[in-house]
This record gives structure tokens, sequence and C-alpha cells, in this order.
């Protein structure tokens, strides 16, 4: 069995442990015990059905009384209710500052379950057992965490780095093949940004990239999760190299936000992103011709959307306009070749309405 450690260089450094079966063994992946008694697992019920007993299991393997807690499934768990049911069952535990909270399941269980932990008896520490594609490699590193208001996605949110992060690959084989491809478009992006070989191994062999029963899926899930732990160490809170994580994300929250987040999956959003990002480096000749291309045969290779539903491009641009990360006038990540990007003023409206509507054509 390959596993792979890859330690995350913040001030409180951690280990993302990637490989399959970690699960079945937790107890040997998880940090130094300190004088923990309780872990608190947060998890969700199609989760749960397969991963509980074994996650369950690890811990008290490790000594700990073990609590655990379903939240609803998907997006609208990232709700102040939610957050405060959790508070509630927390404090009927009751859970100390000495103790843990595990997080079980996704995106939406890792930043809430992360957001439960950094405000809980002011942050006790929380590890991530991510189990979506887009957990392991994105969301549960790096410590951004949080929940949704009316208002908008992640409005509310702390930075809180876990302990440790198992991210097992053995558990995407339980998850649909639209969450593994969505998953797939971070992978992606990270080739895109700083590490080309992610893409040679994609094109070279697609069908064993979206295989978890395989190695490839495992060395591009360390590959993708190196490129991230290097970025979020060299700039924590986002004030500088962070920024290129958002490639392909300006124009993907917006896709999303304006199809009230039911039509795409976020990795989806983030593909056709991409595929605007490589246009528009194309169009102001940030990158060579080509890059366009590569990014569209690479996203079809994984059975990820190339072409948007039509949208109509002043609301895209407004909404672009009003993304939270937009500080001196819009901003975006353009890749100058596969594995650098940079951050860029926008380019005039014209040139980003030619790469929407290329977008939009079959
Ligand atoms: P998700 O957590 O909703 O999971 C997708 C679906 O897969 C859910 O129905 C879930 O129950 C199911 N599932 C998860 N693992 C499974 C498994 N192994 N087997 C069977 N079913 C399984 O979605 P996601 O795409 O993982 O996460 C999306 C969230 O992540 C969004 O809220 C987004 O804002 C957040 N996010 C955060 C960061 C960050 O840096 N904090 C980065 C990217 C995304
Ligand atoms: N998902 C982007 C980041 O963590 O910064």
């Amino acid at each position: 069995m390959t596993v792979e450690r890859i330690a995350v260089g913040v001030a409180t450094p951690y280990d993302v442990t990637v490989g399959r079966g970690l699960i079945d063994d937790l107890s040997r992946w998880l940090p130094a015990a300190g004088g923990r008694r309780r872990a608190a697992v947060v998890t969700t019920a199609p989760v749960a059905q397969h991963y509980a007993a074994p996650v369950t299991a690890g811990l008290e393997a490790a000594g700990l009384v073990v609590y655990l807690q379903d939240v609803p499934d998907g997006e609208p768990a990232k709700s102040l209710a939610v957050l405060g049911g959790l508070y509630d069952w927390l404090a009927s535990i009751p859970l100390g500052r000495g103790d843990l909270i595990v997080a079980l399941g996704g995106g939406v269980v890792t930043d809430l379950a992360g957001f439960v932990a950094a405000t809980w008896h002011r942050g006790v520490r929380v590890m991530h057992v991510p189990t979506t594609l887009l957990a392991q490699v994105d969301a549960a590193i790096g410590g951004k965490t949080g929940i949704n208001l009316v208002a908008g996605k992640n409005l509310v949110g702390a930075f809180h780095q876990p302990v440790a992060v198992v991210a097992d690959i053995a558990t995407l084989e339980t998850l649909p093949a639209r969450e593994l491809r969505a998953g797939m478009a971070e992978v992606i992006k990270c080739g895109f940004i700083r590490d080309p070989i992610i893409l040679d191994l994609i094109e070279r062999d697609p069908v064993a990239a979206l295989d978890p029963s395989g190695d490839v899926l495992v060395e591009l899930a360390r590959r993708a999760v190196a490129v991230k732990a290097q970025i979020v160490a060299a700039d924590v809170f986002e004030r500088g190299d962070r920024a290129l994580l958002n490639y392909g994300h300006t124009l993907g929250h917006a896709l999303e936000t304006l199809t009230a987040y039911t039509r795409y999956r976020h990795g989806e959003a983030v593909g056709l992103g991409m595929r605007f990002a490589a246009h528009v480096s194309e169009l102001t000749g940030v990158a060579a011709p080509g890059l366009h291309d590569r990014t569209t045969r690479i996203l079809t290779k994984v059975g990820l959307p190339i072409v948007a539903d039509p949208v109509d491009s002043d609301e895209v641009f407004a909404v672009m306009a009003r993304d939270k990360k937009v500080r001196d006038g819009l901003q975006l990540v353009l890749c100058t070749r596969p594995g650098e990007a940079d951050v860029v003023a926008a380019p005039a409206r014209r040139l980003l309405t030619t790469a929407l509507t290329g977008l939009q054509r079959r």
C-alpha cells in the first residue's frame, strides 16, 4: 500500500496522509493524543453508512470516547441553524477544550465542522477525514472554514488549521462518479498553476486517473495536495500567492451564483472557469496559443463539461465584480503556461466577452 505524508508548513504544521485503506487503521494517523479523551465526529448519512464504523473503531483504538452526529446532506448543512444544533450537541457531551472534533465527509462537512472547531471554546482541535476528491485535495487543507448566509456563500468563517488530514482514496469507491469528476477539476487546476506532470498523467490515462482502486489517482491526489500545501504554507491568509488557487474560480463562482448553486457541481463550474481563463490568457498574449485547446481536451477526457449554459454577460461580469475577493478592481488568475499562473488586472471587457461567448458555443 502506498502511503504518502505531505507536511503543511503553517505555524503549527500538520500532515496530510494520502493513501488507500487509511481509515481501516485510523489510530495510526492520529497526531499525538495530548490529553484528549473525547472525539466528536461530524458526518452525514451517505458517508456514515460506509465509514462511521471504521472511523469510530479507529478512534476508540486510540483510547477516545466517540460521539457521532449526522448533519443534513449537501450545501444546506452549512447554515446557522445546523451550526447552532452542533453547538448544543457539543455542550451536551460535553466536549472540552482538550478534546477533538473529527470531520468525516466532503467539503461541506469539513467546512462546517472546521468552523465549529474554530469557534467552540474559542478553538478546539479538528482532524479532517475527507471523503470526496474535492475535499481531499482542496477543502480539508489550508484552514479555510465557514458557513453560508442567505446573503451569500461562505460569508461567515475563520481560518482554523486542522491537526491532521487523512485522505483515504479508497473512500472514493463509493463516491458518485459525477462528484469524482468534479473533484478532478481541482486536481487539474493544480496542474495548470504549479505541477504540469498532473496534466501529463491525466492525458496519458484518463480512465486510470479516475479509478479509486488504482495507483494513478493516489499519485494525482498526492501531487495536488503537495501543490495546495506549498501554496498555503507560503501565504496562509491569502495576501498573495494563495489567490492562485482561485484559477478558474472567478467565472466559476459567477456561474454557480447565477444558477443558484443547482446547475453545476463546484468543480464543473471551476472547469468551465479554467477554460474561460485559458482563453483569456491566450487572447491577452499572457499564454502562447495551445493552452485553451489543451484545457478543453483535458476536461473532455475526464468527462467534465466544456460548454456553459447560455448566460447574460452583463450579469456574469456584475457578479464577478462583486466577488468578495475583489479588492483593487477585478483581478483574474491567468495561466502563463502549464504549471505557471499569475494574478493580473482583468483585461478589456471586449476580450472577456469573447471568451465568455466562446464558452457557450458548441
Ligand atoms: P459535499 O460535501 O456536499 O459532498 C458531495 C456529496 O457526496 C454529498 O452528497 C456527500 O454526502 C457525498 N459523499 C461524500 N463522500 C462520499 C463517499 N465517499 N461516498 C459516497 N458519498 C459521499 O461536496 P464537496 O464537493 O465535497 O464540497 C463542497 C463544499 O466544499 C462547498 O461548500 C465549498 O464551499 C467547500 N469548499 C471549501 C474549500 C476550502 O478551502 N475550505 C475549498 C473548496 C470547496
Ligand atoms: N480553495 C482555495 C483556498 O483554499 O485558498
